[in-house]
């Protein structure tokens, strides 16, 4: 008797599909007028000898029992999905973790790079925090001369060093190391002690272009950036030159590009300065070559339409996740 309803009990447990079903079954069980607690209250009328054999058989079976109730309460009262039902379901929808990616500027540097690696262009960089030599007097732009002012420049303190305003002293860098003929692109930041609006930020990228060699000429010039805009905007582009000023290049050039009907101006650029190339220990009469500048975060904005440069450095996800 005791034994199958111990059995009984172990069964429906075991069943029990959820708290409710599981405390009903408990409440049959050992409730105030439980199977067992019945025959646990019986004993009483036994007789000394059977009541002591009875009673030790059926207080184990209870704390059994008790035990297994227990158990089973603490799967449905715990969250757990496979807690609750003892097994797992390999076919529900698993939760994507989420995934990082590159940043817009970033994926457009290195279309850039690989544009230019390409057509032969090596990438180099060099240092944000710059001296006065290479920001401007290697690029003839000496002490007080009045094109510094084109630049509003963020000096360190105390010291003979600024935040690079462009990327044009890494021209000077490399050309003192190495021996043209000679293809680079160096992409980088650089800093401008301007007011924020929806087109200056006072960091932004660029990318310096320079190559020098014995007959590299405007109209090379020309078809390079031509094929750079092509594969970059991935459609036929018109280009023009404008004339413009620059005192490290003679003459130099305003880059417009066609888009949707409008002229854009996307670059400075021109041909290296000989006062350039004597600086750094190149024969002005040997070596010709071009250079050029231009900002990255524009390009980016006019391949993306994108209408406010700040966005670039907002860390907002409804803007960067687009990319
Ligand atoms: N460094 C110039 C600027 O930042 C751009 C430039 C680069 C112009 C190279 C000519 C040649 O304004």
């Amino acid at each position: 008797m005791l034994n199958k309803i111990k059995e009984k009990f172990i069964k429906d447990i075991r069943q029990a599909k959820d708290l409710k079903e599981l405390e009903e079954i408990c409440r049959c069980c050992l409730g105030r007028k439980g199977e067992l607690t019945k025959i646990l209250r019986s004993l009483k009328d036994l007789s000394g000898e059977e009541r002591k054999e009875k009673g030790q058989i059926a207080n184990q079976i209870k704390k059994e029992l008790e035990n297994l109730f227990q158990e089973k309460k603490l799967r449905f009262t715990n969250d757990l999905p496979h807690r609750q039902t003892n097994w797992i379901d390999v076919t529900a929808p698993g939760i994507l973790p989420d995934q990082g990616h590159l940043h817009p500027l970033t994926l457009v540097q290195k279309e850039i790079e690989e544009i230019f690696q390409s057509m032969g262009f090596s990438v180099v960089d060099g240092p944000e925090v710059e001296t006065e030599q290479y920001n401007f007097n290697a690029l003839n732009v000496p002490k007080d001369h009045p094109a510094r002012d084109l630049w509003d420049t963020f000096w360190l303190k105390d010291l003979d060093l600024l935040l690079r305003t462009h990327t044009s002293p890494v021209q000077a860098r490399y050309m003192e190391k190495n021996n043209p003929p000679l293809r680079i692109i160096v992409p980088g930041r650089c800093f401008r002690h301007e007011a924020t609006d929806a087109t200056h930020d006072v960091q932004f990228y660029q990318f310096e272009g320079l190559m020098v060699g014995k007959k590299v000429s405007a109209v090379n010039f020309k078809g390079i950036i031509e094929e750079f805009f092509k594969q970059f905007f991935k459609s036929d582009v018109k280009v023009r030159l404008r004339p413009s000023y620059f005192p490290f290049v003679e003459p130099g050039f305003e880059v417009d590009v066609k888009r949707n009907g409008d002229w854009l101006e996307i670059m400075g650029a021109g041909m290296v300065h000989p006062n350039v190339f004597k600086e750094v220990g190149y024969n002005p009469n040997n070596w010709q070559g071009f250079a050029f500048g231009a900002g990255l975060e524009r390009l980016a904005m006019i391949k993306y339409q994108i209408d406010d440069i700040r966005l670039f450095y907002s860390s907002d996800l409804r803007f960067l996740n687009q990319f």
